[in-house]
């Protein structure tokens, strides 16, 4: 793909997509706001994932707190092993995950040709176990600090990513909570209460949308790895025995909505795991291919009963699927779906980026931005022009402009040439641009163009909501 990353990041500050954090006071890294467009892609991509997930007898939705009992993340295991190996460089102060450190020196010898030492230290990474692996692979390879070109180097030590915080007035260790770093737990210590109150059974699901919070060493790629994210996750319980049909079901299932939002399946590709978690029957991994290369947005994993197990272990209550006629009980087996929203938006901005060549009204070329995304994701979905702001057009055009917005997210633009603010619109993905002109004001009709094709067709502005419509579901 030769979009780059850059070209992205510029566009979407410019049309208000993202924002950097606290940009006036120099931001924070790994965290990034939303601005009025964007906020508007992530919310059709959440709500076509909504729909998807729960618009089925079989998924149920909730939203947790963010804040939970801190039991859970000892039952989850998240206390202990949620975590990254780290190195500090006494001399720059900086820190690094050793992993990174050592595959981006991996990444500097093969770009200098040094294929050889390059794999050697690939294969000693790729057998590490402990931190001290780690340690004494940067210290006989003298990897040096990128940014003080020394090896005056820390143990290595792990850093849990979870941030913490205190409930009450008192930082005491007792009032100690954490930012949940994953929506998944909300789901499993609700599972008996929504089973209860939803009256489901296994097999059944239950979805969630929300922020989750990872305190990344190394924030990069924009909003590929942030600090702040959200995420969109569903738990599907079934019987045990049957966890092995229900991974392919969702492994299916998944894969269609992402080519469903109208990501190229050329860019798209399933990672089997080669390393499964202890607790773990299969998980595969989506990924996109973004403008640094391949990288997973989402994981579907079988689970087994581990998370149920353990949350009944932890809180000493039953977490059981009780057959009321057969008396049949036991812990479900999940099937677990998991996907960045915001992972999700960054794939759907790159494959909806494009430069083309155009021809101009003089007979010349110039390079149009557009953003491809499927019509129904669009910030906007239609934009109204009066031609010129003169002879009745203005008022002719908002009251279309007025009549559309009862349905659809709508723009309404009057300035400059049309040809420039039909740019404006296909830079921000808008599909469809309405154009009032002198007919309009004696017959009633409009033009109507469309985003890809550039063709426009007439037609009547009483028409132009069906018609509207009609493409939005084609
Ligand atoms: N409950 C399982 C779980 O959370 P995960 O693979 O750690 O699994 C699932 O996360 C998805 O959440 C990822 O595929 C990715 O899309 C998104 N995600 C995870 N960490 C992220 C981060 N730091 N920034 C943005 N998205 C992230």
């Amino acid at each position: 793909m030769s979009t780059s990353l850059d070209a992205i990041l510029s566009l979407s500050k410019r049309k208000g997509f993202v924002f950097q954090s606290s940009e006036i006071y120099g931001g924070l890294n790994g965290c990034w706001d939303f601005g009025p467009l964007g906020v508007e892609l992530l919310r059709n991509i959440k709500e076509s994932w909504w729909k998807h997930m729960t618009y089925r007898p079989d998924v149920v939705g909730i939203d947790a707190a963010i804040l939970m009992h801190p039991r859970t993340w000892e039952a989850s295991g998240h206390v202990q092993q949620f975590s990254d190996p780290m190195i500090d460089n006494k001399t720059s102060k900086a820190r690094y995950r050793a992993d990174n450190l050592i595959e981006e020196h991996i990444a500097r010898l093969e770009s200098k040709g040094k294929t050889e030492q390059a794999s050697v230290i690939a294969a000693r990474l790729a057998s590490v176990q402990t931190n001290e692996d780690f340690h004494s692979i940067i210290m006989e390879f003298e990897i040096k600090d990128p940014v003080s070109g020394t090896t005056d180097w820390t143990e290595v030590r792990n850093f849990n990513l979870m941030f913490e915080t205190h409930v009450g007035p008192v930082a005491s260790g007792d009032a100690k909570v954490f930012l949940r770093p994953e929506t998944a737990q909300g789901i499993f210590v609700n599972f008996k209460n929504v089973m209860e109150s939803a009256r489901m059974k296994p097999p059944f699901g239950i979805a969630q949308i929300g922020k989750s919070f990872r305190n990344e060493i190394n924030t990069k790629n924009f909003l590929f790895r942030t600090r702040e994210f959200e995420q969109m996750e569903m738990q599907f319980f079934v019987p045990p025995g049957t966890e092995g049909e229900w991974f392919e079901y969702w492994r299916a299932e998944r894969w269609n909505w992402f080519t469903r939002l109208g990501i190229d399946a050329d860019h798209l590709r399933r990672k089997p795991h080669d390393k499964l978690a202890h607790y773990a029957a299969a998980a595969e991994d989506i990924e996109y291919l973004f403008p640094f290369g391949w990288g997973e947005v989402e994981g579907i994993h079988s689970r087994t009963d581990f998370d149920l197990q353990r949350h009944q272990e932890f809180s000493g209550k039953k977490l059981e699927y009780v057959d009321t006629a057969t008396k049949d009980r036991y812990v479900p087996y999940v099937i677990e779906t998991a996907v960045g929203a915001t992972r999700t938006f960054m794939a759907v901005l790159c494959d909806a980026y494009r430069e083309e060549e155009v021809g101009t009204a003089d007979g010349g070329t110039e390079t149009r931005t557009v953003l491809q995304f499927a019509p129904s994701l669009a910030p906007t979905t239609v934009a109204v022009f009066p031609l010129v702001n003169k002879d009745g057009m203005p008022e002719a055009a908002q009251a279309i402009c007025q009549s559309l917005q009862q349905s659809f997210r709508v723009d309404y633009d009057t300035s400059g040439a049309i040809g420039r603010r039909y740019r404006r619109q296909d830079e921000v993905g808008t599909p469809f641009c309405v154009t009032v002109d002198g007919e309009t004001v004696s017959d009633g009709t409009v033009t109507l163009r469309d985003r890809d094709t550039m063709q426009q067709v007439r037609l009547t502005a009483d028409a132009l909501e069906a018609e509207i419509r009609r493409r939005l579901q084609a």
